[in-house]
């Protein structure tokens, strides 16, 4: 199986989302949704409104980072927006002093694929603890909070450690990888072990976002 693609809606053009969510209908498999709540990342973005609204065109699953602090209070609702995955930020389970085990299991009982990212600064290793009842993890390769930055080279590193440890436990938590992916570096991605290449700006920018889709999945 190559890598799949979920364009990140933060870059589409708010003004013609319709047309951008049609993008991802037709040229790639996830739609990936950053909600940010201008307290655990400097920035904000969007919210219930725009994630129902693209909710009833997206024919993809729908894939919601939740960039907030106490991220559980919202799983209920996100869930019922129609979104297929979840994912909170290790970060958020320690600031609010809750175990991320038990918000993963909490997310997985509403029917929904659990994810747990990181920051560029935090150890991989902490993630491995919690790969058993993850179905996914999300390596940021930038700081969570804007788009558009530069991907961190170290991010590759990064991956084929987690690759590694997933396989010697013997699971099937994938890796999806989030910031500053582009044509130039997704198939090095895809080598270290990336199973999910999120895309913001390098898709919704670009002159030709079908080609660009086409490239970044390798095909
Ligand atoms: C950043 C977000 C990303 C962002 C990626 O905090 O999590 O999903 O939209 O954007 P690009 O691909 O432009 O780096
Ligand atoms: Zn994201």
């Amino acid at each position: 199986m190559g890598v799949l693609l979920a364009p990140s809606l933060l870059a589409a053009d708010f003004l013609n989302l319709g047309r951008d969510v049609s993008i991802v209908n037709e040229n790639a498999d996830i739609l990936h949704l950053d909600i940010m709540d201008g307290s655990l990342v400097p920035n904000i973005s969007f919210g219930f409104p725009v994630v129902d609204a693209v909710a009833k065109i997206s024919t993809k699953p729908l894939d919601v980072h939740l960039m907030i602090v106490n991220p559980w209070k919202y799983f209920q609702r996100f869930a019922q927006s129609g979104a297929s995955m979840i994912s909170f930020h290790l970060e958020a389970a320690r600031l609010g002093g809750k175990d991320a085990s038990e918000l993963l299991k909490e997310l997985k009982s509403l029917g929904v694929k659990a994810g747990l990212v990181i920051n560029p600064d935090i150890p991989v290793e902490n993630l491995f603890p919690y790969l058993k009842d993850a179905d996914y993890v999300l390596i940021m390769s930038v700081f969570a909070g804007f788009g558009g930055q530069k991907f961190i080279p170290e991010s590759l590193e990064r991956i084929a450690k987690v690759k590694a440890e997933i396989k010697r436990q013997g699971l099937s938590c994938l890796i999806e990888v989030d910031g500053g992916v582009y044509e130039g570096n997704a198939k090095a991605l895809a080598e270290a072990g990336t199973d999910i290449l999120v895309a913001g700006s390098s898709v919704f920018r670009a002159e030709e976002p079908a080609r660009v889709c086409k490239s970044l999945k390798g095909e």
